[in-house]
């Protein structure tokens, strides 16, 4: 009988990897009280609709759908309201809808969403005048105020951590399935916001374009549940080992182990060893896969990570995410896609064009300029453009409501405005109005790329004549 046990390693074996970024607890018997609790939840998500993903995922592959991944670099416990839900869920659906009309495909959505709450850090510790205490590792590790109560690794977080998730993705399901992402409401997603940009004239132009397309379509009685209901994914990276493992579950009807925290978990940048704990642990589950990858790896290592990650060579299976940096794109990506490609692979190319373009200001903030994140988009599409291959998606660090922590854009946010909401955890993220704004500037390029396609209404006019 398949059980998880004899389906995935243990975590003793996967501790004896030498994982990185995993935490300090200063109590092993807390954390295996823990990791048998969560053992005994239920499951966050059905493997069936991780399949369900992964299909879509191949027709991203395939070339004829966009991914779109976004949300919190960290999410926050706090944060886990209905407000702050409902606007990041609006304003990836506003993104969406901008990208569909433009690309004429459908657009799969992914959130960084309901369980995003755990982050590798480039030092272990944080010195603030003389006191050094443990980084903060996310809400699943520890607090992020600067006391030695709050930067000490607590596993009950996990247990908080699968609370707040479920929470989350009760809502967010309430919300995609009941009527709030119903397509006839587009115009209402933003009625809440203040006109005050050229990017909300644009979103409202769009919207009223769209409200009257619809109304033709009803007219002519079509009328159905595609235009009331959108399908949404939860993504985040699989960074704790003892979390992610302990909701691995074997599905009863095939027999295969899922991870059950998510739909799509992925690697991060710094724990994608090839012979390292997290791609042994995700080499064995079912669910679709993200790799990120920067400027540093080679081709020898990511064919390796490709052979191990996707070993029957399944579309939709792999999704290669690549923060390589507005400056390096252009050089560093094309060598790693043909080689990739030269496997005969279908995997999803993906830009993440926040991680390679953090820099900090005078002030020391850590912020990013909203024209270098274009550039990377940019740079990616000119890749993909050249080598023939999909520019698939892009995955972004963004929030719902009006924060300052990324410069520019069509408000021209300068360094002086960002103490006004800076509240990011983490990374700084694109408020509401840059992702939309740079939903736009994608659009633009998959709409050049839409004119050498063939759209889908010669398409259904080519298969019924
Ligand atoms: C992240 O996605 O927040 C992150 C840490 O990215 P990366 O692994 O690419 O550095
Ligand atoms: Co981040």
């Amino acid at each position: 009988m398949s059980t998880v046990e004899n389906r995935i390693p243990s975590l003793q074996a996967l501790h004896a990897l030498n994982p990185a970024q995993q935490p300090a607890y200063p109590d092993p018997a807390a954390v295996l009280e823990v990791t048998a609790e969560l053992r005994q939840r239920p499951p966050l998500v059905f493997a069936g609709e991780c399949d369900q993903l992964k299909h879509y995922l191949a027709e991203v592959a395939a070339g004829r759908s966009f991914l779109l991944q976004g949300g919190d670099c960290a999410e926050t416990f706090d944060a886990v309201s209905a407000t702050e839900l409902r606007a990041k869920l609006r304003v990836l659906l506003s993104m969406a809808v901008v990208l569909t009309y433009a690309a004429q495909l459908p657009v799969l959505k992914v959130g960084r969403i309901a369980g995003q709450y755990a982050k590798p850090r480039s030092k272990d510790t944080e010195t603030r005048g003389d006191v050094t205490l443990p980084a903060y590792r996310g809400d699943a590790v520890n607090g992020l105020d600067f006391t030695p109560e709050a930067r000490t690794p607590d596993p009950k977080r996990l247990i908080e951590t699968y609370n707040r998730s479920a929470a989350s993705l009760n809502l967010l399901r309430a919300f995609v399935k009941g009527g709030f992402a119903d397509l006839r409401s587009v115009h209402t997603w933003n009625a809440d916001f203040v006109r005050n940009s050229n990017v909300e004239d644009k979103y409202e132009a769009l919207s009223a374009e769209i409200e009257r397309a619809l109304a033709f379509m009803v007219a002519c009685g079509v009328d159905d549940d595609t235009l009331r209901n959108v399908d949404f994914y939860s993504s985040h990276e699989a960074l704790l080992l003892e979390y992610e493992h302990a909701l691995t579950r074997i599905d009863s009807r095939t027999g295969n182990p899922y991870d059950t925290s998510a739909h799509m978990v992925w690697i991060g940048e710094r724990t994608r060893q090839v012979d390292g704990a997290h791609v042994e642990l995700l080499s064995r589950l079912r669910n679709p896969i993200g790799l990120k990858i920067g400027p540093t790896i080679s081709t020898s290592d990511l064919l390796a990570l490709v052979d191990k990650l996707d070993p029957e060579s399944e579309p939709g299976r792999l999704t290669i995410i690549s923060r390589m940096g507005a400056d390096k794109v252009r050089d560093v990506l094309p060598p790693l896609v043909e080689a990739v490609e030269g496997t005969g692979r279908k995997v999803v190319w993906v830009c993440d064009p926040m991680h390679g373009n953090t820099f900090e200001t005078h002030t020391g903030y850590k912020t990013r300029a909203f024209s270098r994140v274009a550039e990377e988009v940019n740079g990616f599409f000119d890749v993909h453009d050249a080598l023939g291959t999909w520019p698939g998606g892009v995955h972004i660090e963004l929030t719902g409501s009006d924060v300052t922590e990324c410069v520019g854009g069509v408000d021209e946010l300068d360094e002086e405005s960002l103490a006004d909401r800076y509240e990011t955890a983490c990374d700084p993220r694109m408020n509401r109005n840059q992702s939309l704004e740079l939903a736009f500037t994608i659009a633009e390029r998959l709409a050049a790329g839409n004119r050498k396609r063939v759209n889908p209404v010669q398409q259904y006019r080519a298969e019924d004549f």
